[in-house]
Parts: structure tokens; sequence; C-alpha cells
């Protein structure tokens, strides 16, 4: 989708849809005020007929406004102006898009942006803008014989309002898209199968991001030289299945050469049906999901380089399935970690944190500023902030903060679950150095301290993204998240820091 900035007079504008905000039921926020007075006081008495609803989201068409050279104008409700804050402002933004949509038209200008909420930043609002419309281009089709029709909007243009805020705006208006595009990204990822989705496609997909940039450099680690180094633990995840793991690494140099990187590790499990301690029948295609936290680096990364941020930023995923077989991880197996700590494997579906040890363990080359992983690490995450928050554990209260605000910013939000020392002896076993489960009570905390044990060599935050990587029942599929938290958190470490 073609997307552009306009200014200027909107009356005297052809296009074929003019959006309008409209707040409470006749409320013209300023551009709409001007054309309001342009058509001589039409959208007025339109209003005041009651046919708008003062809910945000409602929308109401009308053709051939008198004084304009608009085709059509879209108007669309904000909510009261009371409650019109950045969540109402998502909401008209989605429905605006469906609208847009549903009658087909190729081409459309919005004002929407220059009506933002006041909380709202012009250049976030212009964001918002941008990602909520290319989101509703994704479809999935790959599997499917017939393909889905693409987007009939070919071109979105957003109305300005001020020729001052154009600088910022472009900008806006690059990282909305390029976030738009690691988002999908993530989702499609998210959605392939696992018959196609393996470690090896995975590896791939970072090798085809390395070709579009060449910035961009990617060595895919083979099982023998993981069995070279001795990753012990990530190698007995993948011993149960016919898929060779990989360890994927990707390294971007976007800032000074002896600028400490910042280093992504996402969870890259194509498949887990728990291995031996195999998982319940029903819902266990779900954990082709499994990869999300692979996905989400990828996204982001991708986002990273269409950006060219000053940055030096690595991805790493651990790759692997978790299948029952003969050679499988058995309860009760102890295996050595590349740490040299031993691990009791008390049941094998906690193999997520066996397959990121090793790789956390990995990062202390890079000598890194700070270590995020990202994983669909446990279902007790997901219990307990069901699908609104990642869960968020750090002993880094900087990188707390700005993990959080990131989320807060990029609207996709997590939460800080404790990650104290009294929860620690949970992994106490009798005959390693540690289990790699704790009891059913506190799942998501024992999960994030078995893996701070394998990350004291560098800040390091994790998010666990059960909750929040993929949707369930008839919107089945991937989300995309945490990718615009991710990518948000670089903008802010690239110097970004409050331009959008
Ligand atoms: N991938 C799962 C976690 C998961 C489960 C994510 C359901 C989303 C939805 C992980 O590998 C796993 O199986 N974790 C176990 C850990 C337990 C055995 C300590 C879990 O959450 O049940
Ligand atoms: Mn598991
Ligand atoms: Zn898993």
């Amino acid at each position: 989708m073609e997307l552009s900035l306009k200014s200027g007079d909107l009356a005297t504008r052809k296009t074929p849809c003019l959006l309008l905000g409209v707040i409470g039921e006749r409320q013209l926020p300023a551009p709409a005020q001007g054309v309001d007075a342009d058509s001589g006081g039409y959208l007025t008495r339109i209003l005041a007929r009651g046919d708008l609803e003062a809910e945000a989201g409602r929308t109401l068409l009308l053709h051939e406004v008198p004084g304009l050279k608009a085709e059509r104008v879209l108007l669309v409700s904000l909510g009261p102006q009371d409650k019109y804050d950045r969540k109402a402002y998502l909401k008209a933004l989605a429905a605006a898009s469906g609208r847009l949509q549903e009658i087909r038209v190729k081409e459309a200008l919005s004002t929407l942006p220059a009506s933002a909420p006041a909380s709202l930043d012009f250049a976030l609002a212009l964001r918002d803008a941008v990602t909520t419309a290319l989101d509703k281009g994704y479809r999935y089709d790959r599997t499917k014989s017939e393909k889905k029709p693409p987007l009939a909007l070919q071109a979105l243009h957003f109305w300005l309002g001020g020729e001052e805020r154009k600088a910022q705006a472009r900008e806006a208006l690059g990282q909305g898209q390029a976030l738009a595009t690691g988002v999908s990204l993530a989702k499609e990822l998210g959605n392939l199968p696992g018959n196609l989705c393996t470690p090896a496609y995975l590896a791939d997909q970072a090798r085809d991001l390395a070709k579009s940039f060449p910035a961009l450099k990617v060595e895919v680690l083979e099982e023998e030289d993981m069995a070279k180094l001795g990753m012990g633990a990530l190698l007995s995840v993948s011993r149960g299945s016919r898929q060779p793991a990989k360890l994927i690494v990707m390294n971007y140099r976007g800032d000074k050469k002896d600028a400490k990187p910042l280093v992504l590790v996402g969870k890259g499990l194509t498949f887990d049906a728990g291995g031996i301690s195999l998982k319940p029948g029903p819902d266990m295609d779900q954990m082709k999901f499994d990869m999300c936290g692979a996905a989400s680096v990828l996204g982001a990364l991708r986002a990273a380089l269409e950006l060219k941020l000053p940055l030096n930023l690595i991805g790493v995923i651990p790759a692997s399935e978790n299948l029952p077989d003969g050679a499988a991880n058995k309860p009760g197996d102890i295996v050595t970690s590349l740490s040299g700590q031993t691990i009791e494997i008390l049941n094998t579906d906690a193999e997520g944190r066996l397959i990121l040890c090793d790789a956390l363990t990995y990062c202390e080359r890079f000598e890194p500023a700070a270590v995020i992983d990202i994983a669909t690490l446990t279902g007790a995450c997901a219990i307990a902030l069901g699908k609104v928050a990642s869960g968020l554990f750090t002993a880094d209260e900087a990188l707390a903060a700005d993990l959080l605000a990131a989320g807060e910013r990029a609207n996709d939000r997590a939460w800080r679950l404790p990650l104290w020392d009294d929860y620690q002896p949970l992994l106490d076993s009798n005959f390693a150095d540690m289990a790699n489960i704790g009891p059913r009570e506190g799942g998501a905390i024992s999960g994030a301290c078995f893996l701070s044990r394998y990350a004291k060599k560098f800040p390091w935050a994790h998010l666990d993204i059960a909750g929040t990587a993929w949707l369930t029942g008839k919107e089945k599929g991937g989300t995309g998240r945490p990718v615009p938290l991710l990518v948000e958190f670089l903008l802010q470490r690239a110097g970004a820091a409050g331009r959008a």
C-alpha cells in the first residue's frame, strides 16, 4: 500500500474518500470543522439527524457532499469527548479500515491522526494509523488453495494539518511501515504449520533476511557444531526429533564497532508435543505457535534493518522440535548444559528453558549491553495474565522500566512479575544442580528463575509470551506480539526517543 502525507485545503482535494472524525454525536474536531464550513454546514445538518451514534468506531458514509471535491466522506465516530482516549482512537481507526475495505475504494485521505486525542502525540497517532491500516491487509492464505483477494485500498494519504509536522510525520510513517512488516512476518511464521515451519525453515528465513539486507550477517550452527561446544541441554531436546536443531545467529552492526550489542533470543520450538511427558490431545495443534518468540526476533530485526537503526543488534534463535521418540529425553534424565551446570529433566515438556539456557550461555561471547529473551515458556503465565499482557521478568530496574514503557507506547503491554531469590529453591534437585521444573504454583516464575541461572554475566530480561503470541477460537492465529514492544524498545535505544 502506498502511504503519503498531504497538506493544504481539504475541500478542494480530489479523493475517492475523505475520512473525518466526529466526537460525541455531532462535535467536529478541527479538520472536520473546516470541511463543514466549506460544505455550507451540510455535515452539521446531517449529524443533527442523529444517524451517527456516539460510540467509537461507528461510521456514516456520505456521497457527493456539497462544496467538496471528495467523492465520498466517511464520518468516523471517535466516541464521547470524555472517553476519547487512545483506545477509542484505535477502535475508530480499525473500524475505518474495515469500512474502507467494504466499500472497496482504491484510495482514501484520512484526517484521523490530525484528530487524535490530546494525550497522544501526532507522530504516534500517525504511526497507529499506519500500523492499523497495514495490519488490516494481513491475511493468511499460504496453505489455502484459494488465495484471498488483496486489500482494495492501494493508497492511503494522511492529512498533516500543519507543515511544521512534516519531518516528524515522515519518520513516523517509516516507523509504522517497518513495524507492520515486522508484525506480519511474525504472524506469518507463527501461522505456518509445524511440518512447513521447521528449524531448517527458520534458518532459511534468517538467510533470506540477510539476502535482502546485506548489513545482516547470518551464521547457522548445526547439531555437530553445538555438540562440539557442549550444548547438552539444547541437543537433548532435539534428540527425539527427526528435524535437526539449528542455532541461528543473526548479527547486525549499525553502530560503532566497539559499541556493545543488544541481543534478542527467541524460543524457536517449531512444534512442542511435550516429548515423553506428552501433552493432552485437545488443542495440541496450537503448539505450532511455540516458535513465536523466534518469529518476534525475526520480525523485530527486520523492522530494525528497514529503519537502519544505529544499533548493534544480534538475534539468536535456538530452534528445535519436542517430540516423543526412543531417543527422546526421559523424566529423570540428567543433562549437562553449555554452562557446565547439570539439569535433572523431571518433565520433558519444560523444554523451552532447556534450549534457551544454552542459547543464553552462548550469548556471553558477545559481551552484550543487554539480553532479552522472548519465549512462549509457560502455560502458567497465560493463566496469570491472560491474553492482555506479556510477562516480564528481570532483576534490572532500568531494563524493566524501559521495556514496560516501550510496551505502553507500542500498545503491546507487558506486566512485571517477581524474580526474587525466594523462588530459586523451587528448582532444587537431589541428583543434579537443578531440576527443570518447580511445582505447579508459581510456574511462570520458576521458569524465569531457571533461565536467570544462565544469564548472570549480562543485564537480562525475559518476556513470557505464552498468553499473548496467538489468539484462539474464531480468531485463531499469530498476533505478531511482542514485535511492537521490541521495536519501540529498539527505537528508544537508538536515540529516536520521544519522536515516534
Ligand atoms: N510451550 C509450552 C508452554 C505453553 C503452554 C505456552 C500452553 C502456551 C500455551 C512449554 O514448553 C511447556 O510445555 N511448559 C510447561 C511447563 C511445565 C511442564 C513446568 C507448561 O506450561 O505446562
Ligand atoms: Mn513444552
Ligand atoms: Zn514449549
